[in-house]
């Protein structure tokens, strides 16, 4: 089974530099291998445990706590159905029971053809629309026994594959900006959203606040700093660099 591509060791490895600890980014990258996959192979688990200096074990126990990742194999189109109290009281276990006379499997099961998985799930919090579903964790509100056969056999044909990504994909949005931690995001989006330098405090405002000193005051003070400076000279070893105090972050990524 499917290691991950060169292509996805690199996201995987830009994802990881957003850390300060390589295994905080183990459920990002289990569902990045997901996105290749559709499910977790045991070949991209071991491949994750590499990256992220874990254990298999400790990988494919969080894999397999977590209801959205999968270390078996799923079908084309991961069909979900709420059953939970909103859905239960307007019909969800009647949808639950046509769709697995519809697909002739049980929930839990894949289709022959590898089409469809079936589950029952909990609220997936559309519940003003329920009875109600998703697929690849895409939603449909309102689903009647028609409408579901009329979805399944437009999935089937392809109809919605704008609509409804594989199995796996979060999401089709790749982000651009603010991927390294520690390193200024750059781009129109970071600069439009940084806010606005505060305008001077007026002559009024800082007379009420009272933090206005006499001009001798604040001459004062400065020589006295300056002085200070003088007799106890900062040790190189230990000052702040040119650059600021912060070290700078390991980069294995
Ligand atoms: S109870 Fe079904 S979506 Fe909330």
């Amino acid at each position: 089974m499917a290691r991950l591509t060169p292509e996805n060791v690199q996201r995987a490895r830009d994802t990881i530099a957003l850390y300060p600890e390589k295994r905080s980014a183990l459920i990002p990258i289990l569902h990045l291998a997901q996105e290749q996959d559709g499910w977790l192979t045991e070949d991209a688990m071991a491949h994750v445990a590499e990256l992220l200096d874990l254990t298999p074990a400790e990988v494919y126990g969080t894999a397999s706590f977590y209801d959205m990742l999968f270390t078996e194999p799923v079908g084309k189109h991961l069909v979900s159905i709420c059953t939970n109290i909103a859905c239960l009281i307007n019909g969800g276990y009647e949808l639950l029971e046509h769709a697995e006379q519809s697909l002739g499997v049980r929930a839990g099961a894949t289709t022959p053809d590898n089409e469809f998985t079936l589950e029952e799930v909990e609220c997936i919090a559309l519940c003003g629309e329920a009875p109600c579903l998703a697929v690849n964790w895409r939603f449909f509100g309102s689903v009647t026994p028609e409408k579901f056969d009329a979805l399944t056999a437009d999935l089937r044909a392809g109809l919605l594959a704008d609509e409804v990504p594989p199995h796996g994909t979060l999401n089709r949005v790749r982000r651009t900006v603010g991927l390294t931690a520690g390193v200024p995001a750059t781009g129109r989006v970071a600069v439009s959203e940084a806010p606005a330098p505060a305008p001077p405090p007026t002559p009024t405002e800082k007379d009420q606040r009272g933090e206005n000193q006499p001009a001798d005051a604040a001459a004062t003070e400065t020589a006295v700093e300056e002085a200070a400076a003088v007799q106890d000279p900062p040790d190189t070893d230990t000052a702040p660099t040119a650059e600021g105090s912060r070290p700078e972050k390991g980069g294995d990524a």
